[in-house]
């Protein structure tokens, strides 16, 4: 193997190979190649039904693929579960914080899982809530946080286990634009500095654009119909992005997009 091999095999976090994937006779992934380097964001778009969550149970190790390579750091998330365990960080729509838990302890649970003592997820756990701009906030309850700093203690949470990647479904959604804006710009600041590698799954295409280095639109049964270098596509709210936004409504819309576009 060249050194240049080895290097690219390292960058590579998530690749998925040729992967198919049925339930009963019904075909929800169709030969998926998808490779994620370290530090990249790839944000997903699809229809409902086109098979997102069927990707990520994949990526996630819940379930094996029917056909075709799934791995995570060179290990393969389903048969080897446990050597990712806890080391996947996720944010869902809604912030899933324990109530009677302050934020600090809410981003500590997986240092917990891991099996690490008390004072070394603490120290994890300020670190990151000061990230997220919580740091005068460590011991208030989810109910006297607002919706957007609850999902601030939910991302500080799926950040605090030194994740592989994160994965983030639809983790802006719930939230008012003025705020998920300023959530996603302080999102995409840290996953730079930080160079935290991740999987966004939204139904919001400009929440894609502004979030992602890649986008991806998964036809239905899930395969890549179209892919867009976010840094190739005209800035969010511009003339120019609006065209791409059509074009990708017409491609989502469109019944024979489930064909080769
Ligand atoms: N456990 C299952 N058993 C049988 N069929 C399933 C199962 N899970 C998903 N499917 C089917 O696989 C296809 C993809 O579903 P999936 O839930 O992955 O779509 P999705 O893109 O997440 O949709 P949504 O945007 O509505 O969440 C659909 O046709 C769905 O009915
Ligand atoms: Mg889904």
């Amino acid at each position: 193997m060249t050194q240049s091999d080895s290097k690219s095999l390292s960058d590579t976090v998530i690749s998925f190979d040729q992967v198919q994937h049925y339930f009963g006779d019904l075909l929800a992934v169709e030969g998926l190649n998808l490779q994620v380097r370290r530090g990249e964001r790839i944000a997903i778009l699809g229809r409902t039904g086109a098979g997102k969550s069927t990707l990520l149970n994949l990526l996630i190790g819940n379930m094996a693929p029917t056909s075709g390579t799934v791995r995570i750091d060179n290990f393969d998330p389903y048969v080897q579960h446990k050597k990712l365990q806890g080391r996947i960080g996720m944010a869902f729509q809604q912030a899933r914080l324990m109530p009677w838990r302050t934020a600090l302890d809410n981003v500590c649970v997986g240092g917990e899982i891991l099996g690490q003592g008390r004072s070394e997820r603490e120290r994890a756990g300020r670190y990151w809530l000061e990230k997220m701009h919580l740091g005068d906030s460590f011991d208030l309850y989810p109910n006297q946080l607002s919706g957007g700093m609850r999902q601030r203690v939910s991302l500080a949470r799926a950040f605090a286990v030194q994740p592989v990647f994160v994965l983030l479904d639809e983790s802006f959604s719930a939230l008012d634009e003025v705020t998920a804006k300023t959530l996603r710009k302080d999102f995409v600041e840290l996953a730079d500095e930080e160079e935290i590698t991740s999987i966004i799954v939204t139904h919001n295409i400009e929440e894609a654009f502004d979030l992602a280095h890649r986008v991806i639109l998964l036809g239905r049964p899930a395969k890549i119909l179209r892919e867009y270098q976010v840094r190739d596509v005209a800035p969010v709210g511009t003339p120019e992005f609006a065209e791409v936004r059509r074009e990708i409504q017409n491609i989502m819309l469109d019944p024979g997009s489930s064909t080769e576009v």
